[in-house]
């Protein structure tokens, strides 16, 4: 049987985790998302719509079929863990089971396990305030949301992967040097997730025959990249001075995590895998 992914992050069709979810398709796999709850409703409404027919096109010509949508939070662990105003929040009491704990319940009774599990999201709310400005709450949010939330998920998941399953999150260059600009905790965020990667490879590995990856994408302008204020500069960037001097696209991207999800990758855990036309590798830029 073809394997089953379930990818947290995907509200549109400009990310990453739209990406990764065309070429897990295209090598064959299931497909489930986990949308954030407020942007629950438009991403399913445009769908709905056709207003993602155009990008839905895979390779062979047909089309990415998105198997269920579950609305999910992944600042919150269990319903225990929800402050009321959230609980009130008219976009959040639209929709029900969205905490981890309850998405991967929902998915084990639905479909009852999965093989690959991808961590498509980031949020940082002070991300356009320097770290030396950053508040102690904007600095946990952002740990909270773009790096816990990925350890809550394996967490929650991995009883439910099929052992030589995979799971993969993306992560910036940020975490390791300097990049001016991705500023409140996110640079921090990306540290601790990759550092995670390592210890949960090492558990999950051990425990469930589980992979654990994380992609350090190059500049791509998403949603979440254009509220951070500085992407077009950091794309000019890149094409004038990395060694491949080319717009990184996000099928790039996507088609790594199809190839680390496969067992062409079967002995690779614990890794940071750059896709980013090299960028990483230059001292300077020239
Ligand atoms: P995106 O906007 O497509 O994806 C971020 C997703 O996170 C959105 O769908 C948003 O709704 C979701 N989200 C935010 N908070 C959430 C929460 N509490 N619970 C559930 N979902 C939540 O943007 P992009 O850029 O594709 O981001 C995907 C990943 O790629 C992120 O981890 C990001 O840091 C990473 N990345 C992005 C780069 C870029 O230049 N765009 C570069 C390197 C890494």
């Amino acid at each position: 049987r073809g394997k089953r992914a379930f990818i947290a992050g995907v509200a549109d069709d400009n990310g990453y985790g739209w990406a990764i979810a065309k070429s897990l398709a295209a090598a064959g796999a299931e497909i489930l998302v986990g949308t954030w709850v407020p942007a629950l409703n438009i991403f399913e409404t445009s769908l709905r719509r056709g207003k993602f027919d155009e990008s839905r096109v895979l390779p062979d010509g047909s089309m990415l079929e998105i198997t269920k949508v579950y609305p999910l939070d992944a600042v919150f662990d269990n319903p225990k863990d929800v402050p009321e105003d959230v609980k009130a929040n008219k976009r959040y009491a639209g929709s029900s089971n969205w905490t981890v704990q309850e998405v991967a319940e929902s998915v084990k009774q639905d479909f009852s396990s999965i093989d690959i599990l991808v961590h498509s999201l980031a949020n940082g709310p002070e991300v356009t305030k320097p770290l030396l400005e950053t508040s102690r709450k904007g600095y946990l949010a952002a740990i909270s949301a773009s790096s816990y939330s990925y350890v809550s998920l394996l967490k929650h998941f991995v009883p439910i992967m099929n052992p030589g399953g995979s799971s993969i999150s993306l992560t910036y260059i940020a975490s390791e040097k300097i990049i001016p600009g991705y500023g409140g905790g996110m640079s921090s965020a990306k540290a601790a997730l990759e550092s995670d990667t390592r210890v949960l490879a090492f558990e999950a590995g051990r425990k469930y025959k589980i992979r654990v990856n994380t992609i350090s994408a190059g500049p791509l302008r998403s949603r979440a990249a254009k509220a951070i204020g500085f992407i077009d500069m950091m794309i000019d960037y890149s094409l004038a001075n990395a060694p491949l001097q080319k717009e990184l696209s996000a099928d790039e991207v996507g088609n790594t995590a199809a190839f680390l999800a496969s067992p062409l990758a079967s002995a690779i855990t614990g890794a940071v895998i750059y896709v980013d036309n090299g960028l990483n590798a230059m001292g300077v830029g020239i």
